[in-house]
């Protein structure tokens, strides 16, 4: 016997493995300067600071760390998290935060508990990988909606939600991945609007919030709702680690709120106690402004180094110039593929991911995405010189 595709699900056949694990495999070369991922910086990491608290949360709590635990999580995160997030304008009850594993498990879970297949989902166009893969993977239909450098256009959003009747849409409101753009105030109103007139969940994912390096915060999507079609999704990822998976959802229907829970538990039961309570102790020592202050200062110069890079780049070249997050995102001469040009630029040292990856529907191929936060000043000043040459020879 053979083993063959015809052994694979069906509800997994529209799912390619994410674009950018596959660039990875490309970056082995010793020297390679990746702008390809969307890691935060090794020096944002604190293994100094974490280690104690892993051995003070071990020894204090004892044997019922290593215990099974709730679904609904830590009892004393749930409560640190609440404080986080009502610190961060997004209102919310103890007892309506989920931790789960990252906000891409919160995703998970609400396309697990809404979505059957066929069901559309309304995305920016374009929006990021991941999600895309996620909802892929329950089937759906990915209806793109247009935005522009102020992030998804509330009448387009509006006009898919009277043609489609979704049940739900999703929203990257802050420093976009893959655009770096953020929703404008108003915008952010509308979207709140729009979700409770046409009774459509909205998962507003917002792992960008806290990297801002100028300008205002803003408030959240969710500050704006009334009645609770605003699921929000927060992360730990970008701020404290990605290892540790750590995030939560926000959730104000009770019943949905339950078939998440229902849904984690057919997932991973829970999230490892260890971590939750590493994360716990971890904000409760109020540790978190302070770090992110001081991550905002490398990741800024980064940025900017980054941009002054653009300098060399094709004429024409048109890029968003993000007040935060992790990415910069442009637009190059309609004759330039990105794609096609990937793997040049990887024998060349250099690595990004290709523009098209993030559209629904394909195509863009003049368009890519680079990140900052994983590459020093001096490696961002070279990686952006080694690309702009391999884009000029190209064009
Ligand atoms: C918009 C967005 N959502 C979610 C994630 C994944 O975050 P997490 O590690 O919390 O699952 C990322 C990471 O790149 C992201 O950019």
């Amino acid at each position: 016997m053979e083993f063959n595709e015809s052994y694979f699900a069906k509800h997994m056949a529209p799912i390619s493995g994410s674009a950018i694990r596959d660039i990875f495999k490309l970056l082995g070369k010793p020297g390679m300067i990746s702008f390809a991922g969307g890691n935060p910086s090794n020096a944002a990491l604190e293994p100094d600071v974490i280690a104690p608290i892993a051995q003070e949360v071990i020894s204090t709590i004892g044997a019922p760390i290593l215990q099974y635990g709730a679904t609904e999580g830590f009892i004393p995160l749930r409560e640190s998290i609440q404080r986080y997030l009502l610190d961060s304008g997004v209102p919310c009850e103890e007892s309506q935060v989920l931790p789960t594993a990252g906000s891409t498990q919160g995703m998970d879970l609400l396309l697990k508990a809404l979505i059957d297949p066929g069901d559309v989902v309304l995305v920016e166009d374009p929006t990021f990988l991941g999600a895309l893969q996620t909802i892929s993977t329950y089937n759906a239909k990915i209806v793109a909606v247009p935005s522009d450098e102020n992030g998804i256009l509330p009448d387009e959003l509006e006009k898919a939600m009277k043609q489609y009747k979704p049940k739900l849409a999703y929203i990257i409101p802050t420093f976009q991945n893959p655009t770096g753009t953020t929703l404008s105030v108003e915008r952010r109103r509308r979207v709140a609007e729009l979700a409770a007139k046409y009774g459509v969940l909205v998962a507003e994912d917002d792992p960008y919030h806290d990297l801002r390096y100028e300008g205002e915060t803003l408030p959240t999507i969710k500050s704006f709702d009334k009645e609770g079609w605003i699921v929000y999704l927060a992360s730990f990822s970008k701020i404290i680690s990605p290892g540790m998976r750590v995030g939560a959802m926000v959730v104000s229907f009770p019943a949905l709120l339950r078939k998440c829970v229902i849904g984690k538990q057919s997932s991973d039961l829970h999230n490892p106690l260890i971590t939750q309570a590493i994360v716990d102790a971890y904000l409760r020592k109020g540790l978190l402004k302070e770090h992110v202050k001081r991550i905002l200062v490398g990741y800024k110069k980064q940025l900017e180094t980054m941009i002054s890079g653009f300098e060399s780049f094709p004429e024409g070249t048109k890029l968003t110039k993000p007040q935060g997050g992790l990415f910069v995102w442009a637009e190059l001469p309609e004759n330039i593929n990105t794609t096609a040009l990937l793997q040049k630029a990887v024998d060349n040292g250099v690595a990004y991911v290709p523009g098209t990856h993030f559209y629904p529907n394909g195509g863009h191929h003049n368009t890519i995405r680079l990140n900052f936060s994983n590459s020093p000043e001096d490696k961002i000043v070279i990686g952006m010189e080694k690309l702009a040459k391999v884009l000029k020879e190209n064009n």
